[in-house]
């Protein structure tokens, strides 16, 4: 599938040049058309009908867990865990550190060992690069079980290296959370290798990956990354609707670890006094009640289409965009780029930057309204690297454009010379 083959799939890219994929992703027409026909032919609850329908809805929605979990994250069903978004996978981790595992077991109804034993010298780090999702949930946390909360600062460029955490990690780090790709600097990280770094520091230390930017983006397989947890949104690189995403964890943590919610659909067996959580699909047990059964067919069918075009050939793509667009305004009198300019290594497909004179909201209206080129505008709900860049008062933060494949260069270059324009 070429770009402009997936463009008949948007009907938004004839109105307008849609340039805020980090944010969300337009859906393409087969994705909508896989939720219409379970409203229009099987609309029934899951998992608990006998009838056809409902055997028809359960069989689709558990078609889709697999196709997300091999297809997307390669990993095994049971380690995928359906949720909302990125955020509330990173709360669900956070919920399972701070709450042990209550269960009958053989031996009576009591809790597992915790996840983690929390001293006073106990440590949760993470970086100043992150997203607030992937950032308040651990602050909140280190104030909860008392430990103690540490950041490391990134490069200027936003970069993250194995090295800056080599030199924080220590045998007290207990819980280390960073991102696959950021949203406000448009640089992806050696994950692999900063994991391999801190697990040799210490090898008992999990590992949380955000990977709201990452997914669906860039070739991935959490396995071979070697994180604990993977946590992604569907509505970004995935291509699914608003309220899906999900949440990896490791088979080991997932056996012991507590979900967020209880109620229908989690448990195997309930009494007056105690209740036994499912064994047969344990992921399951964070789907307390109904699930977003729509949001679940909606993910599946655009994990497909994704693998239609292939990831690798989405990743090339937007870099080819990215490289493109940074050429176009790097030298530009009164523009100011942020990320990496030139070398494309450790770049992802969202350029950011500021024009000297301009609130980054206003640049973004006249975008719109001369252009109808749709870009965001802001602290991309990332404060504290926004301090760093000291970039609020000023800017208000920064213009980010963000690409996926359908995005041409031709549409690359209205930006150029609309950004040449409002330079001037
Ligand atoms: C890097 C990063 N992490 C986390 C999130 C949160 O995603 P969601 O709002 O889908 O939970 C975002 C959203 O933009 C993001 O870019």
């Amino acid at each position: 599938m070429k770009p402009e083959d997936m463009r008949r799939d948007l009907p938004i890219t004839q109105q307008y040049i849609y340039f805020d994929n980090a944010a969300t992703t337009p859906v393409p027409s087969p994705v909508i058309d896989a939720t219409i026909e379970y409203f229009e032919e099987y609309c029934a609850n899951v998992e608990r009908g006998a009838y056809s329908i409902a055997a028809k809805a359960s069989d689709v929605c558990d078609a889709a867990r697999e196709e997300i979990a091999t297809n997307l994250l390669h990993c095994d069903v049971e380690e995928f865990i359906f949720t909302r978004n990125q955020t509330q996978a990173a709360n669900h981790v956070a919920y399972a550190l701070e709450h042990q595992f209550l269960n009958r077991w053989s031996t009576g109804f009591k809790f597992a060992p915790p996840l983690v034993k929390w001293t006073t010298e106990s440590k949760i780090l993470t970086t100043l690069l992150e997203h607030h999702s992937n950032f308040l949930p651990w602050m909140r946390l280190a104030k909860h079980v008392n430990a103690q909360f540490q950041t490391i600062p990134p490069t200027m460029e936003g970069r993250l290296t194995p090295d800056m955490f080599a030199e924080a990690v220590d045998e007290h780090t207990k819980l280390v959370a960073f991102q696959h790709a950021s949203n406000a600097m448009g640089t992806k990280h050696d994950v692999p290798a900063i994991i391999r770094t801190i697990k040799s520091a210490n090898p008992s230390c999990l590992v949380f990956i955000d990977g709201a930017q990452g997914a669906g983006h860039l070739p991935l397989n959490v396995k071979a990354l070697g994180c604990d947890f993977y946590s992604f949104s569907g509505h970004k690189g995935p291509l699914g609707p608003p309220g899906t995403g999900g949440l990896y964890v490791r088979d080991e943590l997932l056996r012991r670890m507590a979900p967020t919610e209880v109620g229908g659909g989690v448990i195997a067996t309930v009494t007056a006094d105690d209740y036994m959580l499912r064994s047969d699909h344990r992921a399951r047990r964070w789907d307390a009640g109904t699930p977003n059964i729509i949001g679940l067919i909606a993910l599946g069918a655009a994990v497909k289409y994704l693998n239609r075009i292939g990831v690798e050939r989405v990743a090339a793509h937007e870099q080819k965009l990215t490289k493109h667009l940074l050429e176009g305004i790097r030298d530009i009198p009164n523009v100011i780029v942020y990320g990496p300019k030139e070398d494309m290594t450790w770049k992802v497909g969202a350029v950011c930057f500021n024009i000297n004179g301009w609130i980054s909201h206003d640049v973004s209206l006249a975008l719109d309204s001369q252009w109808k080129i749709l870009t965001r505008a802001g602290h991309h709900c990332c404060q504290p690297l926004m301090r760093l860049l000291a970039v609020l008062d000023q800017y208000n933060g920064n213009v980010r454009s963000s690409f996926h494949y359908y995005n041409l260069i031709e549409e690359v270059d209205t930006l150029i010379e609309a950004i040449k324009t409002l330079a001037a």
